[in-house]
């Protein structure tokens, strides 16, 4: 190595080798969860000034394994069924330390960009799309949102003369996108950057079971017919963030033909619940959306990054996302045989959404897919929808529990009640629960179910076993008996 160059470019398995104990206890959930009630410890330790000369990788080396890791995210506990975010399985996070390393690109012709189309197709497959989708890895359920509705976008504009991508776009305050109240806000931030706005997201009110209220929708795309608004998308959710919720999609799907808008699935989180038999025919005509997402960053552990859009022609998200030409990215590559690995970008995913360098995202898919199988994956999915009901089940049987939403899905959500509370009261009681609990290392999230506060374990971590279940639930009952015994909280606020 030159000698003026610091940084060490070697000796690579010896640093994985001396960090690998420390992660590995991390993995284990081997010791409590200090980063939060000691952050201001590490805080210190970490947050220094610039050094101005390098301090080597040994003393990064012990950082890492003393005060960094230590102080991580424990996504990966048993225990943890919170927000719709996981930790990689050992097969996802293997693949991904060998595309940082042998990989650092997706593109060009590499075992890696080959596995972001294997991947891709195998995530078709079973998923029961067919394989007319064409698919394209993005950093999650976000910019997959934001990519599928830029598709939408060009759609529909262009059916009116304009190529919005290409020559701006005249008055897209007249464009509105629709979708249920229950969306998830990605897609008005989606709304936001496409210049159609976030306030011409149209919220369509759903039924008592949080599904999209399928006259409402009728009756909302007539009036804006005839005010002569635009029709860009229409969105279902395969699954919603709140309650696992799954939108009446054939029928909207027939709604979206009916009135030629583009019909878009966020599936992000919910359309893995497609492998679960009981709830499969939910998902049936998910495979005739123009667009679709799914994020394997979600219920199939995928290291988080991963999220795709899956869309039934590709030459619209050339048209949405193409950059002009550029010398320096037309390099020299060759025409014909490839004799150099150089000499084509192989598959060439750099023109059909917003990023150029990115990393290989498919070679992670394809690992835990080639560990667990498509059977492996269903396993996963049917136990996870069992764990709701059976959160549903214990919560329906405590005469001081209340179970809040039927799960379609992996999420159940349900309170703690009291005899004689007031609303307000309950939702400050169970906020003070959640907060019990996330201290003593059960984690579920909270939410709002119409209007109630309520607790809400999202189940699809690989790692929690039906004792966590039943044990967050146990706990519930009785950190809620403790803080009422200890007056903590007025039922009458
Ligand atoms: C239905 C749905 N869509 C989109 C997203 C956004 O995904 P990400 O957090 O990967 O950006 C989420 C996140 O939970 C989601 O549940």
């Amino acid at each position: 190595m030159d000698s003026t160059e610091k940084a060490e470019c070697g000796r690579l398995a010896n640093y994985l080798n001396a960090v690998l104990p420390a992660l590995g206890q991390f993995n284990n959930s081997d010791a409590a969860d200090v980063a939060g009630p000691q952050h201001s410890k590490w805080r210190e330790l970490l947050d220094r000034p610039l050094p101005e000369s390098g301090q080597g990788l040994d003393s990064v080396l012990s950082e890492l394994q003393a005060i960094v890791i230590p102080n991580g995210l424990r996504l990966g506990a048993p225990s943890f069924a919170g927000w719709i975010t996981n930790a990689p399985t050992t097969a996802g996070t293997l693949a991904s330390v060998a595309a940082n390393i042998a990989g650092a690109a997706r593109y060009w012709v590499t075992a890696f960009n080959l596995l972001e189309t294997v991947a891709l197709r195998w995530l078709c497959e079973l998923l029961g799309l067919g394989q007319h989708f064409q698919g394209l890895f993005v950093s999650g359920g976000s910019p997959a949102n934001l990519v599928a509705l830029g598709a939408a976008r060009q759609y529909s504009l262009q059916r009116l003369g304009f190529d919005p991508a290409r020559d701006g776009t005249p008055d897209m305050r007249r464009c509105r996108i629709y979708a249920s109240s229950e969306v998830h806000h990605s897609v008005f931030r989606a709304a936001g950057i496409l210049g159609i706005g976030r306030r011409n997201v149209s919220q369509i009110p759903v039924d008592s079971e949080m599904r999209m209220d399928l006259d409402e929708l009728q009756q909302a795309l007539e009036r804006d017919a005839a005010a002569n608004l635009i029709p860009v998308a229409l969105v279902a959710n395969a699954g919603t963030t709140n309650t696992g919720a799954v939108d009446p999609i054939s029928e909207m799907l027939e709604i979206a033909r009916q009135h030629n808008i583009w019909f878009h699935v966020d599936g992000a989180y919910g359309l893995f619940g497609r492998l679960d038999p009981r709830v499969t025919q939910l998902f049936s005509s998910v495979e005739h959306a123009d667009s679709i997402v799914v994020d394997p960053h979600k219920w199939l552990a995928a290291p988080t990054g991963s999220g795709v859009v899956f869309v039934r022609d590709r030459a619209i998200l050339e048209r949405a996302f193409t950059m002009e030409a550029a010398d320096y990215a037309e390099g020299a590559m060759a025409e014909g045989e490839i004799k150099s690995t150089f000499d084509s970008l192989g598959e060439d995913y750099l023109q059909l959404g917003p990023e150029m360098s990115a990393p290989s995202r498919g070679v992670a898919v394809w690992a835990i897919l080639k560990e667990i199988g498509a059977t492996g994956m269903c396993d996963r999915v049917v136990r996870h929808c069992a764990y709701a009901r059976r959160v549903f089940e214990l919560a329906s049987a405590d005469e001081r529990l209340e179970a809040l939403t039927r799960p379609t899905l992996s999420i159940c959500c349900y309170r703690y009640r009291a005899p004689g509370a007031t609303e307000r009261a309950l939702d400050e009681l169970n906020a003070q629960i959640a907060q019990r609990l996330h201290i003593e290392g059960i984690v579920p999230s909270t939410t709002k179910v119409c209007g109630k506060y309520a607790i809400r374990p999202c189940f699809i971590n690989p790692r929690t076993t039906i004792k966590e279940v039943e044990h967050m639930v146990t706990c519930t009952r009785a950190v809620g008996d403790q803080l009422l015994a200890q007056r903590r909280v007025s039922l009458r606020a």
